[in-house]
């Protein structure tokens, strides 16, 4: 595992964008396995801006999405399908038959998720899963439990989760109270785990989550098993870890 923490949000952002460059450089058929979340923003700024420069092309990658609300469709404003065309892949030169994201309009569960599965094993697995985290320590919408999902899966969003994302929502009672979200396997098994974290009120749960038991109350605790794990943070995110274990963090 590695820890690199960042000045700000922005050193973080491009130090995470770097990674993935550097991935479909060397492999232009890449899997990705995208995120969603306010944090990856930045990443996806970085990645449009050297694409738009013409130093990165996508056109021969594929993307897999980790996650996506229940009852939302695609032109749905706050779906998640909607914000990756937004903010990544309308700018870039990915094609639309290559960028893949549960359908969250179809209700039958079964079908989805077992498609998704059969999907990325179709694919090979993911060679770089770029991750956000939950204030609860949720990865896609793998939220804690008694035990970890492997497989893809419809899940019950948490309080905590529907409040959390409920800033993106008129109401919180118009948040989903269900998605659909990759589950652990293949998040742990891909190639290269790149996960972001930014802010205050991560720093807790990150640190939680990288030193402290390995346990499905806290999902992100599970990456602990990943060999090839690097963690961007900024400084406000990686206060803790910074202050109780300085000789595991890498200074950008
Ligand atoms: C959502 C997504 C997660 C993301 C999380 C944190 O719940 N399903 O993939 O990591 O939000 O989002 P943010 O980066 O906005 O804190």
């Amino acid at each position: 595992m590695r820890i690199i923490l960042a000045e700000n949000y922005e050193i973080m952002s491009k130090k995470a964008a770097g990674f993935i460059a550097a991935q479909v450089y060397t492999k232009p058929d890449s899997v990705l396995g995208l995120a969603t979340g306010s944090t990856p923003v930045g990443v996806y700024d970085n990645l449009i801006d050297w694409h738009k420069k013409g130093y990165l092309s996508f056109k021969d990658c594929i993307t897999v999405n980790l996650d996506e609300y229940c009852g939302l469709s695609a032109d749905h404003p706050q779906s998640y399908a909607y914000f990756m065309n937004e903010k990544l892949f309308r700018h870039i030169d990915i094609k639309p038959e290559n960028t893949h994201i549960p359908d969250g309009l179809n209700d039958d569960a079964d079908a989805v998720c077992a498609a998704y599965d059969r999907l990325i094993e179709s694919l090979g697995g993911i060679d770089l899963q770029l991750l956000g985290i939950g204030n609860n320590g949720h990865i896609g919408f793998n939220e804690p439990d008694k035990y970890f999902r492997m497989d893809t899966g419809k899940v019950d969003l948490t309080l905590s989760t529907i409040k959390a994302n409920s800033r993106f929502f008129e109401r919180e009672e118009d948040v989903p109270r269900q998605a659909y979200t990759m589950g652990i396997r293949p998040i742990v098994q891909a190639k290269q785990v790149i996960m972001v974290v930014s802010g205050k009120q991560k720093a807790e749960i990150i640190y939680e989550s990288l030193f402290g038991p390995v346990t499905p109350m806290v999902p992100a605790s599970i990456l602990q098993i990943v060999q090839n794990l690097v963690v961007c943070g900024d400084a406000d995110a990686l206060s803790i870890i910074a202050e109780k274990h300085p000789q595991s963090v890498e200074f950008v």
